[in-house]
C-alpha cells in the first residue's frame, strides 16, 4: 500500500464517497486503480462469525470457536484469561481472514429484562471497562482490530434502532460512559461502533457530542468510528457527526448525497477526508497482518473450557457439591443432551465442536450409571408426563443434576424478554424433582439473572452455567467433581423479583422515549441505597474452599488525589482445596456535596491460593477511584473528606474497611450564580467569605420583619431560619429593597465579582 498522503491525493470525489460506506455486508469498498483492498469486518464478539461468501447478509458462517459469552467471561473477574481469549480470536480471525472482529460489548446491565445483556459484561463500569479492555488488547496484539460497542446508552432491545435514552448528564459520565472510556485510553480499540438508538434525542450515528467531543477530543481515541449495521440515516450529518465508515452496503444514492453535498459546499470537502484517512489507516494497520493459515481447534477448545469452568458461579451449595462419587445419577433436563451455549443474533457462532453435558458428565463419572430424561419440552408446553419421568428418575438415584436452559424465544438479541422467569414447566420440574430428592443440582443456562424464589429452598446446590460457549458441557463436569474449584462471581444482581429492579418503573419508556429515572443507582448501587434484599448480591461466588481476609493496610493517609493510595490485604486459603479468590475493593465517600451510591467497584484482583497458602494482595486507586463526575463543573471532582475503602468477597461480604483522608489540589470556580440561595451562599467558603456579614444583616432583619417585632419565630409557626435559607440571596434582599444601597441585583452581581477575583 502506498502512503495515506499519497493515496488521498490520487483519489475522486466520487471514491472517497464511495469509501466511507462498505461495499457489501461485511466489506469496505476496494479501489482497485490504486490497489486499495477491501476489509473484511466480522462478529463478534466471542467467536468468529465470518460467512462462507463474505458479501452475503446470510446466516451461514465458517467453523469458529465459541467461547463462552461475556456475562459468563465477565463472571471470571481475570483480566489475564480475558487477554488470553483475545488471543486466541485474533488467530481465528487471521486463519479465517478477517481484519476486525466486531466487539466487545460494554454497554451497561441496566435492567436484567434486556435481550442482550448475555453479550454484555455487568452491571458495573469499571469491571466491563476493564476486563473488556483486556479482551481488546489480546486480540490486538495479535494484529487484529476490534470494534467496541455500541456507543452508547444501548441498554435495551425493545425499539433498539430508535428509542431515545433520556440519561442526565451525570449519570452518563458515571455509568453509561466509563467502560467506553475505560477501553478507549487502555486499549485503544481499532474502531468504536454507535448505537443505533438516540441518546438524549441525536442519534448514535449523528451524535457529534459523543463521536467526535468525547471520544476523540476527551478521550483521545485515534481509531475509526463505524456504524451499527443499519444505523445511519442521513449520511451527510453522520460524517459530519464523525462517523468515518457506514455499514453495511452497497448504498449508492448514499454515496451520490455525499458527492453532492460536497460539490454544493454543504459538506467541507476536509470532512470526507477526515474519515476516509481514517478508513485508510485501518487498511494499513489490517494489511501489517498477513491473513490465513489454520488455527489450533484442539486447544482453543480447550482454552474455553478452562474459560466456562472459571466463569461459572456456584450460587448456593449446601455440602453435595463437590459430588463425592455417587453410584446413580439422574440427569434431567434436555440442555444436558441439546447444549444451551450461545445466544441469538449477530454473535451466533457455528462451531467448530460441541461437548455434550451428558458424555462429559460420563467421562468423569466412573462407574456411575447415568439415567437421562427430557424434563421439559423445547417450546412453552407444560408436559406433566415429562416430569414424572423426571422424579421417577431423581428418586430411584443419589443424585439430581437438573440442566435447565431459558429458551431462545425468551432471550436473544433482537427482543427483551417478558420476565425473569424460567419456564412453567421448568419450575414445576425443579420443585417435584426436589420434593422427590433433595439432593438435586440445578444448573442454570442462561444470559442473564432469573428469578428463583419459587424452588431454591428445596434444591442443595445451585450453579449458573451462563452461555458457557462449545466447551461448557465438560466445564460442568469439572465443577461438578471438584475438577476445577468454582472461582467465577456474579458480575451482575440477582434480584429476588423483577419489580424490584432498578429500573422497573422506567423501562421499556414510551412514546419513543425511555427515562433512565433511577439515575446513578442501576444494580447494587440501586439495591445498596434502597437497602433492599437480593437474591444473590453483585461479586457473590461460592468456592469449595474459604478464604480469610487479614491485616488490611493503605500507603498512605492523609494522600493527596493526584498520588492516590494503594491498598494492601493478606489473603488465606483456610481450606483444603486449592482455589482462587476475587478479592473486590469498593470506596464509600462519607460525605458528598452531591447524593453519591453507598459504595462503588474501584478496584478488585484474583488470586490462585493452595491449601493454608497466603498472599498479600495490592489494588492501586487513583483520582477516578474517588471522584464523581459534578454536572456544574462538568468535570470529575473528589472532595476533600473521609473515604472508606472496603474490601470484601462480594458487594455484601465486606472483610474488612480501612479510613483514608483524601486533600484535594483540584482549583474548581465557585458555581454561585444570580439565582444562588442563601444556604448555597453559605455553604460555599467563597461565597461565605463575601456574603456572610450582609445576610446575617438581612436575615436578621427579615425575620424580625415577618415576626411582626415578635419573638423568632412566633406568628407563623415556621423555623425561620430554615425558611430563609432556601430563598435565593436576591429575593430576600428584593422584599428590603427601599433599605438598599442598590437594587438587590446589583448587590448580588457585585458579590459576585468579588468571589471570582479570589
Ligand atoms: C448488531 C451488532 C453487530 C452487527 C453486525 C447489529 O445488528 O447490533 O452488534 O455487530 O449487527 O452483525
Amino acid at each position: 500500500m502506498q502512503d495515506i498522503p499519497t493515496l488521498l491525493r490520487q483519489m475522486t470525489l466520487a471514491e472517497k464517497a464511495a469509501l466511507v460506506t462498505g461495499a457489501s455486508a461485511w466489506t469496505t469498498t476496494p479501489i482497485e486503480r490504486l490497489e486499495l483492498p477491501e476489509l473484511l469486518l466480522t462478529d463478534g464478539p466471542h467467536g468468529v462469525r465470518r460467512s462462507p461468501d463474505i458479501h452475503a447478509l446470510g446466516l451461514q458462517s465458517l467453523p469458529a470457536t465459541c467461547f463462552p459469552t461475556a456475562a459468563l467471561l465477565a463472571a471470571t473477574w481475570d483480566r489475564a484469561l480475558l487477554y488470553r481469549v483475545g488471543e486466541a480470536l485474533a488467530a481465528e480471525a487471521v486463519a479465517l481472514e478477517v481484519d476486525v472482529l466486531l466487539g466487545p460489548g460494554v454497554n451497561m446491565k441496566r435492567t436484567p429484562l434486556c435481550g442482550r445483556n448475555f453479550e454484555y459484561f455487568s452491571e458495573d463500569p469499571l469491571l466491563a471497562g476493564e476486563l473488556a479492555a483486556q479482551l481488546v488488547a489480546g486480540i490486538q496484539s495479535k494484529g487484529v482490530g476490534t470494534s467496541l460497542k455500541h456507543f452508547a446508552a444501548n441498554n435495551q432491545e425493545y425499539q433498539r434502532f430508535s428509542i431515545d435514552a433520556v440519561v442526565d448528564t451525570r449519570t452518563l459520565h458515571e455509568i453509561y460512559l466509563p467502560a467506553f472510556e475505560r477501553v478507549v485510553k487502555q486499549a485503544q480499540p481499532w474502531t468504536v461502533m454507535c448505537a443505533y438508538n438516540r441518546l438524549n434525542g441525536s442519534y448514535g450515528a449523528e451524535n457529534t457530542a459523543l463521536l467526535t467531543a468525547l471520544l476523540r477530543q476527551e478521550w483521545g481515541f485515534a481509531g475509526l468510528v463505524v456504524s451499527d449495521w443499519g444505523a445511519v440515516h442521513d449520511r451527510v450529518r453522520s460524517l459530519q457527526a464523525g462517523l468515518d465508515l457506514e455499514m453495511p452496503g452497497p448504498k449508492p444514492r448514499r454515496t451520490q448525497a455525499v458527492i453532492e453535498a460536497v460539490q454544493t459546499g454543504q459538506l467541507d470537502e476536509s470532512v470526507l477526508d477526515t474519515s476516509v484517512q481514517r478508513i485508510l489507516t485501518l487498511a494499513q494497520q489490517a494489511a501489517a497482518t498477513p491473513k490465513g493459515g489454520a488455527f489450533p481447534v484442539a486447544d482453543h477448545h480447550a482454552l474455553a473450557r478452562q474459560v466456562a469452568a472459571a466463569g461459572m458461579v456456584l450460587l448456593k451449595n449446601d455440602g453435595l457439591l463437590p459430588l463425592r462419587t455417587p453410584h446413580r445419577i439422574a440427569v434431567i433436563g434436555r440442555a444436558a443432551r441439546e447444549p444451551h451455549f450461545q445466544g441469538g443474533g449477530s454473535s451466533h457462532i457455528h462451531p467448530t465442536q460441541v461437548d455434550s453435558p451428558f458424555d462429559e458428565l460420563q467421562k468423569l463419572a466412573g462407574e456411575a450409571t447415568l439415567t437421562y430424561c427430557t424434563g421439559y419440552p423445547a417450546d412453552d408446553r407444560l408436559d406433566p408426563a415429562l416430569i414424572d419421568e423426571a422424579v421417577q428418575a431423581a428418586s430411584q438415584a443419589e443424585v439430581a443434576l437438573l440442566y435447565i436452559a431459558l429458551p431462545s424465544y425468551k432471550e436473544s438479541e433482537g427482543y427483551d424478554r417478558p420476565d425473569l422467569d424460567l419456564t412453567a414447566q421448568q419450575v414445576a420440574l425443579i420443585q417435584a424433582v426436589s420434593a422427590a430428592q433433595p439432593r438435586c443440582v440445578v444448573l442454570l443456562h442462561n444470559g442473564a439473572a432469573v428469578v428463583m424464589s419459587d424452588w431454591i429452598d428445596g434444591v442443595a446446590a445451585v450453579l449458573e452455567v451462563w452461555m458457557a460457549g462449545q466447551a461448557g458441557g465438560g466445564a460442568i463436569a469439572d465443577l461438578l467433581f471438584g475438577v476445577v474449584n468454582p472461582s467465577g462471581k456474579l458480575a451482575e444482581s440477582f434480584p429476588l423479583r423483577l419489580v424490584d429492579t432498578p429500573a422497573a418503573l422506567n423501562y421499556p419508556g414510551e412514546n419513543g422515549q425511555v427515562r433512565y429515572g433511577e439515575g446513578l443507582f442501576i444494580g447494587y448501587r440501586f439495591y445498596d441505597a434502597r437497602q433492599a434484599p437480593v437474591l444473590f448480591p453483585f461479586g457473590h461466588g461460592l468456592s469449595y474452599t474459604t478464604f480469610a481476609y487479614s491485616h488490611p493496610s493503605v500507603s498512605a493517609t492523609p494522600f493527596r488525589d493526584i498520588d492516590g493510595v494503594t491498598v494492601s490485604i493478606d489473603v488465606t486459603n483456610t481450606g483444603s482445596l486449592a482455589g482462587s479468590e476475587t478479592v473486590q475493593l469498593y470506596v464509600h465517600d462519607r460525605h458528598c456535596s452531591l447524593t453519591r451510591p453507598v459504595k462503588e467497584l474501584k478496584g478488585f484482583t484474583k488470586v490462585f491460593l493452595q491449601p493454608g497458602e497466603t498472599r498479600r494482595l495490592s489494588i492501586e486507586l487513583d483520582f477516578r477511584a474517588f471522584a464523581f463526575y459534578h454536572p456544574g463543573h462538568q468535570r470529575w471532582v473528589a472532595e476533600a473528606g473521609e473515604f472508606e475503602l472496603l474490601i470484601g468477597a462480594s458487594a455484601a461480604d465486606i472483610r474488612a474497611t480501612v479510613t483514608v483522608l483524601l486533600q484535594t489540589t483540584q482549583e474548581l470556580p465557585s458555581l454561585l450564580h444570580a439565582e444562588s440561595t442563601v444556604r448555597e451562599w453559605l455553604a460555599d467558603p467563597r461565597g461565605q467569605a463575601v456574603a456572610a456579614p450582609l445576610i446575617h444583616q438581612i436575615t436578621q432583619q427579615m425575620g424580625a420583619a415577618l415576626n411582626g417585632g415578635g419573638e423568632e419565630g412566633a406568628g407563623i409557626g415556621m423555623d425561620l431560619a430554615g425558611f430563609l435559607q432556601e430563598m435565593p440571596l436576591a429575593s430576600i434582599l428584593g422584599f428590603q429593597e427601599e433599605r438598599l444601597p442598590a437594587p438587590a441585583e446589583t448587590i448580588v452581581a457585585d458579590l459576585l465579582r468579588q468571589l471570582h477575583r479570589r
